[in-house]
């Protein structure tokens, strides 16, 4: 359902609540004040600059900023460096070769009549030369200065040799671990989405990208691009209005209070509608209600693809609706610039507002300062990747984002002491797959992790069997572009019967076995969605084989989703969730199996027994038979649909206590703030972390609210016997939700629950009312 803003801005009261019901509220508004600081457009001197200019430019040049086009041999135009002169081009994107962007900035600089400088985009998703934990797992760390210093990292590699904007964050909550792009965003939480929105935001950009060393931001895909139907990848969405404000939305709303420079309109259909043509979520909402004044960009031949959709008549049509829509610029499908100068001729659109469109892009453009210093200073770039201390945090954030879920009976951290290793699985000592997603050429390859346990135990033996090869069933459009992806013939059923032997022999003759399974980085990401979560291949066979000799066992998982591991999750008594951890992977993993780091990384998604409970989440409103209850012990026959790790879910070396929760009050008024405390205790004998987690329930409202929802958490470091009083704010930011039924944001009189814990079920509880 679709209402106008004029509808939705109506104050209303409704009986037994008292509803704080203005559109423009909305959780996060209240940080609001740093946006506009850092918004170009906001700045007069900008603002005259850019009128200036468009007084100048002739409607071909005003339509030429508005195109963005390949940089790499892919999909470019053959004339671009005659099309750069003639100011048709604003953007390039996909091309990290330094000689190449100057070429072409001083083509535009020099030889374009206006000398606009051209601004260059890449997807810098996590990392640059050094590549970090990928997003996920960068969530699970629960720690967004982590990822805050990460991005600022990338920014800096990625600046030096030229490029300008990076087509991150990714903030698409995502609730279903078919879908491949879970591995790119921070999970299935609008809270903890929002956090890390907020982080990247400031990582890559700094106060407002003006520095030499910064990205612009573009935070993308808007928006439930992750509600893809099915989990497949690019299907439809449909997601009702409530779900979409109080779900979808909020981790944009996020990053646009955070001042992110642009925005990347998702490719699916969202209610009908394709999101690079939805008037009503980039205009209404994202211009409208949050006055977002950078620039949108289509994602890659989005515009285009608004004829496949069946939404546009033809090209001209596809640029009209995506124009009008709210779209600034096209990546890549050229259909704007093919089809708006007829289109302003015949008056459909008008000169007005193709300068509306422009005009965030040269803003951001005098912001960064490329009109004073349109050149990457290349002889920087070498200084600039060899910094050892971007290597140092990476080894950091890999450790800090890894998740223990499973340790029985201490099995970890294993004792250096251990005379022989069987490290196997296809993914122990694979370079470059072990980047993750997302690789860039030129990247420094991962340490491996075989390499790891080697520099770790340097008088242990420690032999590799791979144990039988993975790969997609069907191959991935972007194999071709990355040189990971395996160009050898598949293994007959033979030979991979042949090396998972091998592997078991190995076990039998070693003290422990490390095994390393998961998926390779093609299996996940985008077009790497998929119908089962099996672990891929034999592993699982090579996994319980290795187990059945009965000797000690680890589980190292490196993948972009959670798999079904609920065999593993009963007989393998130490799993490790590594996801992507990034260059230092080796060396990450080894230190925390062995102990020099102690896991304290949480789960951001619900982790689900097998692909058939998809979606999950644990923020659920309950059924007239909740789970548990006496007449329908369960919805599935065959099993709980109750996850097999919780969200929130990680385990340490040592143990917390989390105790003493207080609440100043009771009864808080409507718009009124408290703070609650709690406290959190080491109780055992290594120092580790804790992420205390808060969460809340409203027991009645005008709609049925979550069981529970996430609203706050601190990631908390403690040696043993330390305690730490941990602070949080609960007020009108926290209690306000858009309600269906109102048709608004409401705060409204009603009782509340409060827990705090170590994950979502946590149960130390408090009680209060809002009152009026
Ligand atoms: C992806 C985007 C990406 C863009 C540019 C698209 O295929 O969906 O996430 O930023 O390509 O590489």
């Amino acid at each position: 359902m679709r209402f106008t803003v004029r509808e939705m801005s109506l104050s209303k009261t409704i009986v037994g609540a008292v509803v704080i019901c203005s559109l423009f509220f909305s959780p996060g508004i209240l940080s609001a004040q740093e946006s506009k600081a850092a918004s170009p457009l906001a700045r007069p001197e900008i603002r005259k600059r850019v009128d200036e200019l468009l007084k100048k430019m002739t409607l071909d040049e005003k339509i030429g900023q508005l195109n963005e086009i390949s940089g790499a041999d892919f999909m470019s135009p053959p004339n671009r460096e005659e099309m750069i002169k003639k100011g048709e081009i604003g953007s390039f994107l996909w091309t990290v070769d330094p000689q190449l962007l100057d070429k072409f900035q001083h083509i535009a600089v020099e030889q374009s009549r206006l000398h606009i400088p051209l601004i260059f985009g890449y997807d810098v998703i996590h990392g640059f030369r050094t590549v970090f934990p990928s997003p996920l797992a960068m969530a699970s760390s629960w720690d967004p200065s982590l990822e805050e210093k990460a991005q600022s990292f990338a920014a800096r590699e990625a600046r030096s040799i030229g490029i300008h904007i990076t087509w991150a964050p990714m903030v698409d909550i995502a609730r279903d671990a078919r879908w491949g792009r879970i591995i790119e965003g921070a999970g299935e939480d609008p809270y903890l989405g929002a956090a890390m929105a907020r982080a990247q935001v400031r990582g890559f950009q700094g106060a407002d990208f003006s520095e030499a060393d910064k990205l612009v931001a573009c935070v993308k895909h808007y928006v439930a691009y992750g509600a893809a139907e099915g989990g497949r990848d690019y299907d439809s969405s449909y997601v009702p209005e409530t779900s979409l404000r109080n779900v979808y939305l909020p981790p944009f709303k996020a990053a646009v209070d955070a001042g992110v420079g642009s925005l990347m309109s998702a490719y699916m259909d969202l209610n009908d509608v394709p999101a690079s043509g939805n008037r009503y979520t980039l205009h209404d909402i994202l211009r409208g209600e949050w006055k977002f004044q950078g620039f949108v960009v289509t994602d890659a031949f989005a515009a285009g693809d608004l004829v496949t959709h069946g939404y546009a008549r033809d090209a001209k049509d596809a640029a009209f609706k995506a124009l009008t829509a709210g779209v600034n610029m096209d990546m890549g499908s050229q259909t704007l610039s093919k089809n708006l100068k007829s289109l302003v001729i015949e008056k459909k659109i008008s000169e007005q507002e193709i300068d509306e469109a422009v005009r965030p892009i040269l803003a951001v453009k005098f912001q960064m300062g490329l009109f004073e210093h349109p050149y990457a200073e290349l002889s920087k770039v070498d200084r600039v990747m060899k910094d050892p201390a971007a290597r140092v945090f990476a080894r950091i954030a890999a450790q800090r984002s890894m998740v223990l879920l499973r340790n029985e009976n201490h099995t970890l951290p294993l004792k250096k002491d251990i005379s022989s290793v069987a490290l196997i699985g296809p993914l122990a000592n694979a370079p470059i797959d072990l980047n993750g997603g997302w690789g860039i050429p030129g990247q420094t390859p991962a340490v491996t992790i075989e390499e790891g346990l080697r520099q770790k135990l340097p008088n242990a033996k420690i032999a590799y069997e791979r144990g039988g090869e993975i790969r997609r069933t069907i191959k991935s459009f972007f194999d071709d572009f990355f040189p990971g992806a395996a160009k050898t013939a598949p293994l007959t059923p033979e030979q991979n019967a042949a090396e998972m032997q091998k592997a078991v022999d190995l076990a039998r003759n070693s003290d422990v076995s490390i095994l390393v399974l998961g998926e390779l980085a093609n299996m996940s990401s985008e077009a790497g969605s998929r119908s089962t979560l099996e672990l891929p291949g034999m592993q699982q066979q090579l996994l319980e084989q290795v187990v059945a000799l009965g000797k000690p066992v680890v589980l190292v998982l490196v993948n972009g989703r959670p798999l079904n591991i609920t065999w593993a999750s009963e007989h393998v008594p130490a799993i490790l969730e590594a996801w992507q951890p990034g260059t230092e992977l080796g060396n990450a993993i080894a230190d925390i199996l062995f102990g020099d780091a102690n896991p304290g990384g949480k789960l951001p998604v619900s982790w689900p027994r097998s692909a058939g409970q998809e979606p999950l989440y644990y923020s659920h409103t309950l059924t007239h038979q909740p789970e548990g209850s006496q007449m329908f012990t369960s919805r599935y026959w065959e099993g709980p649909s109750t996850p097999l790790y919780r969200f929130g879910h990680g385990l340490s070396y040592t143990t917390f206590s989390i105790s003493n929760l207080k609440l100043p009050k009771t009864e808080l008024k409507v718009g009124e703030q408290m703070e609650v405390t709690t406290d959190v205790e080491n109780t055992g004998s290594v120092a580790g972390d804790e992420v205390v987690q808060l969460y809340i329930h409203q027991r009645a409202g005008s709609t049925s609210r979550p069981v529970r929802e996430l609203k706050g958490f601190e990631r908390v470091s403690l040696k043993p016997g330390e305690k730490k009083t941990v602070h949080f704010n609960l007020g009108k930011e926290e209690l306000t939700y858009w309600s269906s039924a109102k048709r608004g944001w409401v705060e409204e009189t009603e009782e509340f629950d409060v827990w705090v814990g170590s994950d979502s079920t946590a149960k130390e509880h408090a009680a209060f009312k809002v009152v009026p």
